[in-house]
């Protein structure tokens, strides 16, 4: 219920490819990136359109183009921006919201550093990406955010999730529908998904 695992098998492939650690840092940003394109295509399946009128070189028609303000695209930062330039490759005129927020390594609380997002959130779907759905905590601390600034319209997009964030963000955030790419065994004792793929933001950028 209202969680959707994309199950296309560009996506598993590559996904293994992921998390395989002799992969190198170069390999795992492109397939991130490929990953975007195809769980962006999925996320953005039931988007509204209306019917413009154009010209074609022959005639004037009318034709569809989606409907209503531009799309925003939330990225948590460091390792979200990795599936934020997929989605952007192929919605070239979203708006973009930077929300940087990290772990405590002890308590694995979230930490919030940085957040700007663009204007007229009421207005607007906003898509909130981030590889990894470990202990919701940081997924959880963006949206509240968001909402804080008007955010009614939310979808949360990763790659990896953990069954018990997977719960714990139904819970907080049940207005939120979840896309991912697969939910792995568990989170283990320091709020790492298993067998998941490490550290994303460290695979991405080093
Ligand atoms: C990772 C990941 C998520 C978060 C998931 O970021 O990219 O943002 O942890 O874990 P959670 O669901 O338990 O909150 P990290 O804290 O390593 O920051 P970084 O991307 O800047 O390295």
């Amino acid at each position: 219920e209202g969680v959707t695992v994309v199950q296309h098998p560009l996506i598993q492939h590559k996904l293994t490819i992921m998390r395989d650690k002799e992969t190198s840092i170069a390999s795992f940003r492109r397939l991130l990136r490929e990953i975007a394109h195809l769980l962006c295509y999925e996320v953005t399946r039931d988007l509204e359109l209306e019917n413009i009128p154009i010209d074609t070189p022959m005639q004037a028609m009318e034709a569809p183009a989606l409907k209503g303000k531009k799309l925003v695209f939330a990225s948590i930062l460091r390792a979200g921006n990795g599936l934020l330039e997929g989605m952007l490759d192929l919605v070239p005129a979203a708006r973009v919201a930077h929300i940087g927020i990290y772990r405590d390594h002890e308590t694995l609380e979230p930490v919030e550093y940085y957040f700007k997002a663009p204007s007229n959130l009421e207005d607007r779907l906003v898509i909130v990406v981030d590889p990894m759905l470990a202990t919701a905590n940081s997924a959880t601390a963006a949206i509240d955010k968001l909402k804080e600034r008007g955010a009614n319209r939310i979808r949360f997009l990763c790659l990896l999730a953990a069954p018990e964030g997977v719960e714990r963000f139904r819970n907080a955030h049940p207005d939120v529908p979840v896309f991912t790419a697969a939910i792995d065994s568990h989170l283990n004792e320091k709020g790492y998904i298993v067998p998941g793929l490490g550290d994303a933001g460290d695979r991405m950028y080093g």
